[in-house]
């Protein structure tokens, strides 16, 4: 007898391979479960057999019955699926690729750093790069900027706490650490490991305690600049920054160097630009950089005898960059990673 049971199961097993819509399904079970089915029928023969095998063949027969019903409910749940896909109106070809692709891309900011970087590489520069944290050394006093100078204020400067360890982070003295505020202190780091000729791009993230708002973010990046060799001039300075900018910004740009100041370099220099590709800011003056020959002091503070080795200096804000480069009028647009914004960079230009 229960031989038969088996059987039962897999012949309703068998009949559920064959079916393709609910009819078949409604048939299939008719016939195993249904009050003329299989397994009814078996079900009557309980009355026949002796008292004692009672038991177990109830047990057996239930076992069935739910083996059964598992079946047939999971090849409902297959041809409910089946009918919601054909719903959608097409049949799916699971090997077919997604239609949706969306290709990750480059960071506007990445890409401009980038850019700038691969300019530099033409004429001989190379990549140097420092710590983020900083020594009040190397961020200000090895680049002539004294104690009560603003930029040193806890105003404007992030400090650590005097007790904080930065293991990877050398000192001069005893200096407190920061967060460095610009990264002309790659300028020292560089000159201190390496001597000249020396020519070096340093892009980098710099931190200010700014208040942000259009154009100003606490958290920003520059890339620096360094020549230092025998009889650098400011013709040298201009020549190079030209050569630049017009490779950023396309060759009918003019260039103009205004006299500014800068602690770390003398003369000092801001440079502004003009040129027809600059979108809404086309044809008038933007002021883009500061740069100017490296002050003596500062090579006298490495180590170098000014009267033999002269250098230029140059530093430039990556968001300003793209921003003028993108029509882009909000820094912050950089940090919010709205796909809206970031989408219309990803293809790289
Ligand atoms: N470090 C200066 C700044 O952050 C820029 C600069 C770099 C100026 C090198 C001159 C030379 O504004």
């Amino acid at each position: 007898m229960e031989k038969d049971l088996q059987a039962i199961v897999a012949q309703a097993e068998a009949s559920l391979q064959s079916i393709a819509s609910r009819a078949d399904w409604e048939q299939a079970k008719a016939s195993v479960l249904g009050p003329n089915g299989a397994l009814t029928q078996a079900a009557k023969g309980i009355a026949d057999l002796p008292k004692e095998e009672k038991p177990a063949f109830g047990q057996a027969l239930n076992q069935a019955k739910g083996r059964i019903e598992e079946l047939f409910g999971n090849a409902l749940a297959a041809l409910d699926e089946r009918a919601d896909l054909e719903s959608l109106g097409e049949k799916v070809d699971p090997t077919l690729p997604s239609t949706c692709s969306l290709n990750g891309g480059t960071h506007p900011l990445t890409d401009v750093r980038r850019r700038i970087v691969s300019i530099f590489r033409k004429i001989g520069f190379t990549v140097a790069e420092a710590t983020e944290v900083e020594t009040e050394w190397f961020c200000f006093d090895a680049l002539n900027t004294p104690e009560d100078h603003p930029a040193r204020d806890a105003q404007d400067t992030l400090f650590f706490p005097p007790d904080s360890q930065w293991s990877n982070v050398s000192r001069k003295g005893k200096e407190a650490h920061v967060l460095r505020t610009h990264t002309s202190s790659v300028q020292i780091r560089s000159l201190l490991v390496e001597s000249p000729p020396l020519r070096i791009i340093a892009p980098g993230r710099c931190f200010r305690r700014d208040t942000v708002d259009a154009t100003h973010s606490a958290n920003f990046h520059q890339t620096e600049g360094l020549y230092v060799d025998r009889k650098v001039t400011v013709r040298d300075l201009k020549g190079v920054l030209d050569y630049f900018l017009k490779e950023l910004f396309g060759n009918k740009l003019e260039t103009r160097l205004r006299p500014s100041f800068f602690p770390f370099t003398e003369p000092s220099f801001e440079v502004d630009l003009k040129g027809p590709n600059l979108g809404k800011l086309s044809d008038r003056w933007i002021e883009i950089m500061g740069c100017g020959m490296v002050d003596p002091e500062v090579l006298r503070l490495v180590d170098l005898d000014p009267a033999e080795w002269t250098g230029f200096a140059f530093g430039l804000g990556i968001e300003r960059v793209a921003m003028i480069l993108h029509g882009i009028d909000d820094i912050r647009h950089f940090y919010q990673n709205d796909q809206r914004f970031l989408a219309q960079f990803s293809s790289g230009s």
